[in-house]
């Protein structure tokens, strides 16, 4: 494997090709785009995507602030968070990439590769095309330049300092505040729990109803924090389609499969050997461990809460054996 570690410059991005579209660099890597496809080019290899998945991944990745443990964009290609330096890799964690020596990785300052994931993202995004969406609700990513789409890629994940519903905090969701019924969720109930403070409490208690919420949110895989409780986070998010990313975990997660069904391709984290197919159904409840990685495919939009556990020790205690990567033990 080669591997660099590159400081903060990053060199500046070339003028527009055939298509309309820039080129960018980060380190060693080279990335560029046409019609149909990103194409990635490292000194040992090189890597083509579709650029809708492409860009779903990108999307995600930059608004999850490179998120738990790994992003793999695909196979082949993706980062790894280290809570302040990411790293951007290729057929890092691909067995056959791995074996031939064709992998490559760079350790990168946060801030550096989130600000030329942002320029990539709003260079390659056309006017129409939202990488949040579900694909039934969105245009093309396809073809030459054509505009942009700011306001859907430059989009941050609702993130809850306390609770929704709490005072200055985020709100419930409605058609006045931009967010009609999902056309799959028509059927959900949208009545909201009555909250009747004691006298000295006005203003200190909230409810609201997850459902009805969920069913107003207007992008797809994407866990919005609707709750904290210290380090446990409720992270709720509606799905259609496929999960644009595989995620290899660095800690354990739960999932409770809220509505409809959605089945989870579950491989070994680091070779990507198949471990298990899970067919979550509405009630259903797993645990992910810590040294798995995963893809979910949602066939109708269907609602997932996800449970995490944000404290920054975990990949250490997990690393160092402290603490299992299994987040419960059935006594083998
Ligand atoms: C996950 O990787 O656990 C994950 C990510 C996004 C989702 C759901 C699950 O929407
Ligand atoms: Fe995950």
């Amino acid at each position: 494997m080669s591997t660099e570690t590159i400081g903060p410059e990053s060199a500046p991005a070339t003028p527009a090709n055939q298509h309309g579209y820039r080129d960018f660099r980060l380190g060693a890597f080279a990335f560029s785009r046409d019609e149909y496809f990103a194409h990635i080019v490292w000194p040992t290899g090189q890597h083509v995507m579709s650029i809708d998945s492409f860009l779903r991944a990108l999307q995600r990745d930059i608004a999850w602030n490179f998120f738990y443990g790994i992003v793999n964009f695909d196979g082949v290609f993706g980062t790894t968070n280290h809570y302040g330096m990411v790293d951007v890799f290729a057929g890092r964690y691909n067995d056959a990439y791995r074996k031939a020596e064709l992998d490559h990785l760079e350790t990168v300052d946060t801030p550096v590769v989130h600000d030329v994931f942002v320029d990539i993202i709003k260079d390659w995004t056309n006017n129409g095309f939202d990488p949040f969406a579900s694909p039934a609700e969105t245009g093309s990513a396809f073809g030459v330049k054509n505009g942009d789409n700011d306001a859907a890629v430059t989009r941050e994940r609702v993130t809850a300092q306390r609770m929704v519903g709490l005072p200055d905090d985020e709100q419930p969701r409605s058609d006045e505040s931009g967010y009609p019924i999902n056309r799959q969720f028509l059927d959900v109930p949208q009545d909201e729990p009555e909250v009747r403070a004691e006298p000295g409490y006005e203003g200190q208690i909230a409810a609201f109803s997850l459902k009805a919420y969920l069913s107003r949110s207007d992008v797809t895989w994407n866990p919005s924090v609707v709750s904290v409780c210290r380090d446990s986070l409720m992270c709720p998010t509606t799905e259609e389609y496929i999960l644009p990313i595989i995620h290899g975990n660095d800690r354990a997660e739960w999932f409770i499969q809220l509505s409809d069904e959605i089945t989870w391709e579950v491989e070994d984290r680091d070779t990507g050997r198949k471990r298990a197919t899970v067919v979550m159904k509405p009630g259903d409840v797993a645990a992910m461990p810590a040294d798995i990685r995963h893809q979910g495919y949602s066939p109708k939009r269907s609602m997932l809460l996800v449970w995490e556990n944000n404290s920054s020790e975990i990949p250490e205690l997990i690393a160092t054996g402290k603490v299992s990567s299994r987040p419960v033990d059935f006594g083998e």
